[in-house]
């Protein structure tokens, strides 16, 4: 019989003036202050209650604040955790790669939707909407569909990668094209929270980022109830690794685990505003204006989770750098080529990083390193296509097939 209490306190909560506000208002920034918000989540309850429960998201219910019973899920989370022997053996590193591509819509995004869209439905809102450089629309338009809301997603025009966009259109989300940058197009979706034409969902609302925390929860889990050395990952409008660490001091608090890890983000050279502030040990960033970068789900300039992420890079003795779009091309290959994991190139970001930081000996040898890899390389089809060589036509002849294998084809 397992004995356990729950004890959970529900407010959500200024990260930089700690200011209170009602679990049920909606609001997405601070009013006093202007800074972001999270929800102050106090759970005690005895690691035994999860035993017997199936991987993913929900298994860790009892840390999610929102309704269970009510959720709208996709069976998310429970992703792949796969040693990397390959790639760990190069680097001198033990090497787990958390493959958050196989969420039901092939990104991370799905976890937090799953709670996002959760609440929206107890908040009683009709419409969810969110600015996105296509993973996010992606998994609101789906995550709505399966909750009966309408949806509005603003991408940057001719910015957004194949797959994603497919999958926003085909969801039933209302895609709006607007005509510059995704940093634009969060300001134009904020104002419409603002007016209250829809319940915004990108990861300034701090229930979505609830879901996305049982990323550390699951690493923590996979690991024997042990923290790794490191985590690793992209870093584009902040939330994920904010969430990550929020979901880390969670379960540190908790008392399942006596020790942390190293936070280490990874921004593309043509967008690191937070590698910049990272460098100048500031908690303020200089936004980057015309961010560039073949990694389009992280071409970013003014990520609105910066203050978090900052605080998580800062609080975990962890690190920032920046990876060129080559150094992440190279990556994604490796990825795939030596483990058999396909990945978009920004998730590529955070292995292209770790060889960086190996090599620059700010990773150890032999630490235990969890990459978080954060989308499927189908979600951008044209970046897979255009780094692999062309298919050799061959006429439906043997011999002169025979002819070609003898050769090496690539
Ligand atoms: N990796 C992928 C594949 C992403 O889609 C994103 C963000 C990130 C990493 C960065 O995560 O923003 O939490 O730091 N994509 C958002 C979107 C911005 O609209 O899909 P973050």
């Amino acid at each position: 019989m397992v004995k356990y209490y729950v004890l959970v306190i529900l407010m959500i909560k200024c990260v930089s003036c700690e200011q209170t506000y009602d679990n049920d208002e909606i609001v997405y920034t601070c009013r006093k202050c202007g800074s972001t918000l999270e929800v102050d989540v106090d759970v005690g309850v005895s690691k035994d209650v999860f035993n017997g429960r199936k991987l993913g998201l929900w298994k860790y219910r009892e840390f999610l604040p929102v309704d269970y019973r009510k959720s709208v899920s996709l069976d998310e989370g429970g992703t792949p955790f796969c040693k990397c022997d390959k790639i760990g053996k190069d680097l001198g590193i033990e090497l787990y790669v958390k493959v958050e591509g196989s969420n039901p819509t092939g990104s991370f995004k799905d976890r937090g939707m799953s709670v996002g869209v959760t609440k929206a439905i107890e908040l009683g809102v009709d419409t969810v909407g969110c600015a996105s450089t296509g993973n996010t629309s992606a998994s609101l338009a789906a995550y709505a569909a399966r909750g009966g809301l309408r949806s509005i997603v603003l991408l940057p025009a001719g910015k957004v990668a194949l797959g994603k966009l497919a999958q926003a259109m085909f969801y039933g989300g209302e895609v709006l094209s607007i005509n510059g940058n995704f940093d634009q197009a969060l300001e134009s979706a904020t104002k419409l929270a603002d007016e209250k034409y829809i319940y915004l969902l990108n990861s300034i609302n701090p229930f979505r980022l609830e879901g996305q925390k049982s990323i550390g929860f699951e690493i923590i889990d996979e690991l024997g109830w042990q923290s790794p050395d490191r985590i690793i990952l992209p870093v584009g409008n902040a939330g994920n690794i904010s969430s990550i660490w929020k979901g880390i001091r969670e379960f540190y608090n908790a008392g399942y685990i006596n020790e942390k890890p190293i936070m280490t983000g990874i921004q593309a050279t043509g967008a690191k505003p937070i590698v910049e502030a990272f460098k100048n040990k500031s908690l303020k960033i200089n936004p980057v204006k015309d961010p560039e970068t073949i990694a389009t789900a992280i071409r970013i300039g003014n990520p609105v989770s910066y203050t978090k992420a900052l605080k998580a890079i800062y609080d975990s003795n962890g690190y920032a750098d920046s990876v060129t779009d080559e150094e992440i091309l190279d990556a994604q290959k490796l990825l795939a080529r030596t483990e058999g994991i396909g990945v978009e190139p920004a998730s590529a970001a955070s292995i292209a990083g770790l060889k960086k930081l190996v090599e620059e000996g700010v990773v150890d040898k032999g630490e235990r390193v969890v990459a978080v890899v954060t989308g499927h390389v189908l979600k951008d089809p044209d970046a897979a296509i255009k780094a692999s060589s062309k298919p050799l036509e061959v006429e439906p002849d043997f011999n002169k097939l025979k002819a070609i294998i003898e050769k090496k084809i690539n």
